[in-house]
């Protein structure tokens, strides 16, 4: 949430900080700003909306300056105006910010008291005008800089310009990260290294609670207690070429179209070179010695782990616990002996799911992380940390992480399995087997996109829209109705198939179009005797399934979507490339801005 940015260098900051910023609006893009220093002179620009608001004022209305800061917002406190717009300035100080200040309330009281007046409501605002106070009483910008940092409660991310430096951007974090980007001659920050991707490739993270100092030719580094800190500087890589588009219309088409390949890396990755086992990195994880499961995540990463769930259940015989981060963390949920604890995200740093993991340390025989950025808080908290693979993803709406997070969930729970000695050594080889020819599978059921799209313009039409599905398909109908409502903002909600009768059913009338997930396993008959439930009260099926579940099952559906049979246990990854493109193409119809859908972020960095 928010992307924050700041530049030491040689040339002028302000289109510098423009393009990092089009790498960080992702994480918000409620409004967006720019503050430089020019001959000793602080001034900024900002502007309501997207990016490209703030660049068609900068052609009218330019900013000069070789050091800058910069910020795309995503509201927390105040409404998404220019006066809420980051920088906010005081005096002599700009400040950007992602997080929030928890206490910023008692701060503003304090700091309306010293006579100095408000002119956000944001609580960002404090943060400046508190360094203005301590400079007016004679501190030096950095000493003013810390001690403000001192009195801040929350989670942030902050960079700071000072008015008559040139050379100076003073950065801090806590609960939210923070990369220092080392050019030559130059030093950049930003939320996270893809922003500072075309500028360099040697980064410094910051740890939790680091501030550091920046200038064109030094970094000085100190920990939550104020010592000097030595953090490593390691070389980032960046695949340029997937931070594109790709010649497709937006990236949401790209990272759906990408799946196949993404996913045959990541089985590639976790397979042993004879291909009959599953192999993780070191320190390893033996499920032998676990009795249990906890999986926390939110959102798309959440139904992931639903899904595991079955997996982990059915094929591992290990019980799961599957938990929305935002309710496990406040829980307080006893963690028995022998359990180990599970993350799945996408950013690696929800700030949620990250504090569950915290929680969940010093009491869970073992922290293991599913994520898709290595270098990630989630990451590196963990004692085992399994990438996914998927490549940077833009989209807001998550498509080929999520099909990656499942690809490495379905090869835990096959590893767990063996390890438990509940899967043959040629059981398991015929799953992987059936797992390696899976990119396949998926490059056919791409092919239906068309067909996808012509029922898509139909579903646009209607104002609700019901999910159903059983065993693995039921998380999935969770998945493709969180895609539909995100990016399409019509109303959509999920049921497993057989809960209908406890209630939902009283929705379904002629208007209320019901996709069911079904593909020809064993719980195929009974979903089939719950569409004939909805068919019977005027319900419109779309029902996607494979030619056989077609065959036997699909008369009287208004849409049926056919897609190849495959091993059952692989199906919700299958099946998420249609919900996907279901979802993709309904927000087509409608016209709303898919890649990046009203009121959402990426990175989820507050509570
Ligand atoms: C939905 C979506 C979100 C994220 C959720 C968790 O398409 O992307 O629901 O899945 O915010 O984010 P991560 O995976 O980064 O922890």
């Amino acid at each position: 949430m928010c992307g924050i940015v700041g530049v030491l260098g040689d040339h002028e900051a302000a289109p510098i900080l423009v393009e990092a910023l089009k790498r960080l609006e992702y994480r918000g893009y409620d409004s967006a700003g720019i503050a430089t220093v020019h001959d000793g002179i602080l001034d900024r620009r900002r502007a309501v909306g997207k990016l490209v608001n703030l660049s068609d004022l900068l052609v009218h209305d330019s900013l000069r300056g070789k050091a800058g800061i910069g910020h795309t917002r995503w509201a927390t406190h105040g409404a998404p105006t220019v006066v809420n717009a980051h920088p906010h300035q005081a005096g002599p100080v700009a400040v950007v910010h992602n997080g929030i200040i928890e206490n910023f309330r008692d701060l503003r009281q304090e700091v309306a008291a010293a006579g100095m007046s408000f002119v956000t409501e944001t609580d960002t605002e404090t943060v400046a005008l508190l360094t203005q106070i301590y400079m007016e009483a004679g501190l030096g910008p950095v000493a003013a800089a810390r001690k403000t940092l001192s009195r801040l409660e929350g989670a942030f991310a902050l960079a700071f310009l000072f008015q008559g430096e040139d050379d100076l951007i003073f950065a801090a974090r806590k609960g939210s990260p923070l990369a220092i980007g080392h050019g030559d001659g130059e030093m950049y920050v930003g939320s996270d290294a893809i922003a500072l991707a075309p500028l360099t490739d040697r980064i410094t993270y910051l740890d939790e609670g680091d501030s550091a100092v920046l200038t064109r030719t030094s970094l000085e580094i100190r920990n939550a207690d104020g010592d000097l800190a030595n953090r490593p500087l390691k070389q980032i890589q960046l695949d340029q070429a997937r931070i594109d588009k790709g010649g497709h219309k937006h990236f949401m088409a790209k990272e759906i179209a990408e799946q196949p390949t993404v996913i045959g890396e990541a089985i590639d990755h976790y397979l042993s070179r004879d291909g009959a086992r599953v192999v993780l990195p070191e320190p390893g994880l033996d499920f032998a010695k676990i009795d249990r499961l906890t999986m926390v995540a939110c959102g798309t990463a959440y139904y992931a782990c639903v899904t595991a769930k079955y997996w982990f259940e059915q094929v591992a015989g290990i019980p799961v616990d599957v938990d929305i981060a935002s309710e496990f963390r406040y829980r307080e949920p006893p963690i028995p002996a022998r359990t180990a604890a599970l993350f799945v995200s996408q950013s690696g740093e929800t700030a949620d799911t990250l504090a569950a993991l915290r929680y969940c340390q010093g009491k869970a025989a073992g922290i293991v992380s599913v994520v898709n950025v290595p270098e990630s808080s989630i990451a590196r908290e963990s004692d085992l940390a399994l990438p996914i693979l998927a490549g940077t993803e833009i989209g807001v709406a998550s498509t080929k992480a999520f099909t990656c997070q499942l690809t490495v969930l379905l090869m835990l729970a096959l590893k767990a399995a063996s390890d438990r000695g509940v899967l043959e050594d040629a059981a398991l080889a015929d799953r992987l087997s059936a797992l390696r020819a899976l990119p396949g599978v998926l490059n056919v059921a791409l092919e239906r996109e068309t067909e996808i799209a012509e029922v898509a313009a139909r579903l646009a039409e209607a104002r609700d829209i019901l999910f159903l599905g059983r065993g693995l398909m039921y998380p999935l109908a969770l998945e493709g109705a969180l895609k539909l409502k995100e990016i399409s903002y019509i109303h959509a909600e999920a049921y497993a198939s057989g809960e209908l009768k406890h209630g939902p059913i009283a929705l379904i009338d002629k208007s209320v179009p019901i996709v069911v997930l079904a593909p020809r396993d064993a719980l195929f008959d009974k979903s089939v005797s719950n569409m004939q439930e909805v068919m019977a009260r005027n319900g419109k099926v779309l029902l996607i399934t494979d030619a056989a579940g077609a065959k036997e099952g699909g008369e009287g559906a208004w849409q049926i979507i056919r897609l190849p049979a495959t091993d059952p246990i692989l199906t919700p990854i299958l099946y998420a490339l249609p919900a996907q493109l279901l979802a993709y193409h309904t927000a087509i119809a409608k016209g709303t801005d898919v890649d990046q859908p009203r009121n959402l972020a990426k990175s989820v960095t507050v509570e």
